[in-house]
C-alpha cells in the first residue's frame, strides 16, 4: 500500500474555515458544506418540487461554501423512499438546473449527489412496487389451480450481492458481470445529465450501505466474479465509474467527491454480524480512487443507513415505532423490529446507543433509563459527538496525495473545525441536522473566524435527538426537537418548531 504524504498538508500553513478551497477547478467560498439531508418533498415521479428547490436556497443562504444535493437517485429501481427527486431521464435536466442556478445566486456551490440504492430500498415507491403481479407471470398446471395460496413475491432492487443488511434484512438480486458494468455507465449517464444541469460537481454516493457499499464491503459482496472476491476485485464497478466520469469528454472536468464509509461497524447493533471493511481497507480503497481521478474523499461511517455512527445520536423510538411502519414489508426482519419497537422500545435503544454510550451519557444508569444530558451541560452529548470522524479523517488525509478530505459528522462549533484545520485532519466540514438548527450557524462561524475569534457555539445547538431522521421515510425533513424552540407551554414550543418548519420550503423570492 503507497502511503505517499500530501505535501499540502504539511507544507502550507494551516487553512482557516473562511478561507477558500478548490475541489477540481472549482472554487468554494469556504471550509463549510451542507451535507445531504432531504426528506419526502418531491414528485411521485421523481420532479423536483418547488419545496425542494426553496430547501436547498434556505441552507444556501446560512452561508456554507457548498450544498451537497441529497442523493438523487439515477435510476427508478435505485430509489431509496419515494417522493425524492431524481436524475433518471433528460426531462429533470432542466428542473435542476433552476435549482443550480438559484443555490449559486444565494451565494453557495451545488454538488449533485448520485445515487442508487442497491439492497438499501427503505421504501421502493410506486416504481417498484415490493410485489409481483402475479397477472404478469402467470402459474401453470397444478399452481394455476391452487391460484389463491400463492404468495406475491417482493421484487428485489438490483444489487451487487445477495446477502441481506443485518439491521431490516433488506435482500438485493444479485446482478450479473454484464448488469454491473451497464450499470456503471448508468452513472456516467448520469453525470452527463447533471453537467448539462450546470452543476458545479457531483458526490459519489458511495458510503453508508448504498450500491457502492454492496460492492466494497467485504460483508455485503459476495460475488465469486470479477467484481468479488479480493479487495481490488471489489474495487472495480468503483473504478469503472470514476474512470468513466473522468475520461469522458462531456464529464471529465466535473470535480468529483467520493463519500466513503471509512468505518463499516456492521456488527455495531448485532455483536455477531460480521464488521466489514477495516480503516486500512478503506484507506487503500481512498488511495485507488485518488488514482482513478476523485478529487476529494468524504468521510463517513456505517455499513448501513442510518447507523449508530452516522448521524451520531440519540434513538427517538416514540417517533420510529410510527414512521418504521413503512418498512414493514420492506425486509425480512423489519416486521421483527417493528414489534419490538412496538413492545420493547427500550430494547433497541438500548442497542443503538451502545455504540457512542460514553459519548451520549455521562454514566451507565442514565444510559439504561434514556435519561439525556441537558443540551446546554458540559455533559451534553452534542459536545461529545461534535468531530467524531475526525480520526478516521486524519488518516485517509495522510495517505492521499492531493485530493482533498471533507469529513461529516456533528460540527457546530468554530473552535473544533478550526483545531482539525490547524492539525491538518481535513480541508473542510460538512454538516446536514447541525446547519437546519441553525441555518446562520455556517455564516457566524465564517464571520468570525475573519474576525480573528476563537470560539463561536450556537446558543441553541442541534441536540443530536435524531428526530428529523427518523421521520425521514414519511415526512418532510425539519428539525422536530420542541425542546428547542421557545415558548412558555409545551403546545407552544410545538407551534414555533413547526412554523420554523415551514418556513424552511418557503419560497425564497
Ligand atoms: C434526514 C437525513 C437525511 C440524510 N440523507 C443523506 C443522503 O441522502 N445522503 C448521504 O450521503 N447522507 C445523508 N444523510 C447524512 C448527512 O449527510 C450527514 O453526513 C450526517 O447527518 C452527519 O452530519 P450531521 O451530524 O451534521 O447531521 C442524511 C442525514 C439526515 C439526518
Ligand atoms: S430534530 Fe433538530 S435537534 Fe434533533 S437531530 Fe434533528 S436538527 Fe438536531
Amino acid at each position: 500500500m503507497s502511503t505517499s504524504k500530501s505535501s499540502i498538508s504539511t507544507a502550507s500553513p494551516p487553512a482557516k474555515v473562511h478561507d477558500p478551497i478548490k475541489i477540481g477547478d472549482i472554487t468554494i467560498d469556504n471550509r463549510i458544506a451542507r451535507s445531504s439531508i432531504a426528506g419526502i418533498t418531491c414528485g411521485e415521479f421523481g420532479a423536483v418540487s418547488r419545496q425542494r428547490l426553496a430547501l436547498e436556497v434556505n441552507f444556501a443562504k446560512g452561508g456554507p461554501g457548498l450544498i451537497i444535493s441529497s442523493h438523487v437517485p439515477i435510476l427508478a429501481n435505485g430509489r431509496v423512499l419515494p417522493n425524492y427527486a431524481m436524475i433518471d431521464h433528460d426531462d429533470r435536466i432542466k428542473e435542476w438546473a433552476d435549482v443550480v442556478e438559484a443555490v449559486e445566486i444565494a451565494g453557495s456551490k451545488f454538488f449533485m449527489q448520485l445515487s442508487h440504492s442497491g439492497r438499501q430500498q427503505d421504501i421502493g415507491g410506486v416504481q417498484n412496487y415490493h410485489h409481483a403481479d402475479n397477472r404478469q407471470n402467470p402459474p401453470k398446471g397444478l399452481a394455476k389451480m391452487l391460484t389463491f395460496l400463492r404468495k406475491s413475491t417482493r421484487i428485489n432492487p438490483p444489487s451487487p450481492g445477495s446477502v441481506p443488511d443485518s439491521f431490516h434484512g433488506l435482500k438485493g438480486r444479485k446482478m450479473t458481470p454484464q448488469e454491473m458494468k451497464e450499470m456503471a455507465q448508468e452513472f456516467v449517464v448520469a453525470a452527463r445529465r447533471a453537467k448539462k444541469a450546470g452543476v458545479h460537481g457531483i458526490e459519489l454516493h458511495s458510503s453508508n450501505g448504498y450500491f457502492f457499499t454492496q460492492c466494497i464491503s467485504s460483508a455485503a459482496n459476495d460475488r465469486t466474479d470479477e467484481y468479488g472476491g479480493e479487495l481490488k476485485n471489489r474495487f472495480r464497478f468503483w473504478k469503472e465509474v470514476i474512470e468513466g466520469i473522468k475520461n469522458d469528454p462531456k464529464t471529465k472536468d466535473l470535480p468529483l467527491i467520493v463519500k466513503l464509509s471509512v468505518i463499516e461497524d456492521g456488527s455495531a447493533l448485532k455483536p455477531w454480524a460480521r464488521k466489514g471493511n477495516t480503516v486500512d481497507e478503506s484507506i487503500q480503497v481512498a488511495q485507488w480512487a485518488e488514482e482513478a481521478g476523485a478529487d476529494a474523499i468524504h468521510v463517513s461511517a456505517g455499513d448501513i443507513f442510518p447507523h449508530p455512527l452516522n448521524p451520531a445520536g440519540y434513538l427517538p423510538t416514540e417517533m420510529l415505532r410510527d414512521t418504521y411502519a413503512g418498512l414493514y414489508t420492506s425486509g425480512k426482519n423489519s416486521k421483527f423490529n417493528f414489534k419490538l419497537l412496538r413492545s420493547f422500545p427500550w430494547l433497541l435503544r438500548l442497542a443503538w446507543e451502545r455504540r457512542l454510550r460514553k459519548h451520549l451519557y455521562p454514566n451507565f444508569w442514565n444510559y439504561l433509563r434514556g435519561k439525556q444530558p441537558d443540551a446546554q451541560s458540559p455533559d451534553a452529548g452534542w459536545r461529545k459527538l461534535e468531530g467524531l470522524l475526525t480520526e478516521a479523517a486524519r488518516q485517509i488525509k495522510q495517505n492521499l496525495r492531493s485530493s482533498k478530505v471533507l469529513v461529516t459528522g456533528g460540527w457546530q462549533t468554530l473552535g473544533a473545525i478550526q483545531a482539525g484545520l490547524d492539525r491538518g485532519d481535513f480541508d473542510m466540514v460538512t454538516g446536514a441536522r447541525t446547519w437546519m438548527a441553525n441555518l446562520d450557524a455556517p455564516e457566524k462561524i465564517v464571520a468570525a473566524s475573519k474576525a480573528g475569534e476563537k470560539a463561536w457555539e450556537p446558543a441553541n445547538p442541534c441536540s443530536m435527538c435524531n428526530r428529523c431522521l427518523v421521520a425521514a421515510p414519511k415526512h418532510a425533513v425539519m428539525c422536530l426537537d420542541s425542546t428547542r424552540f421557545a415558548g412558555k407551554t409545551p403546545e407552544e414550543r410545538r407551534a414555533n418548531m413547526l412554523r420554523a418548519g415551514q418556513s424552511l420550503y418557503e419560497d425564497f423570492a
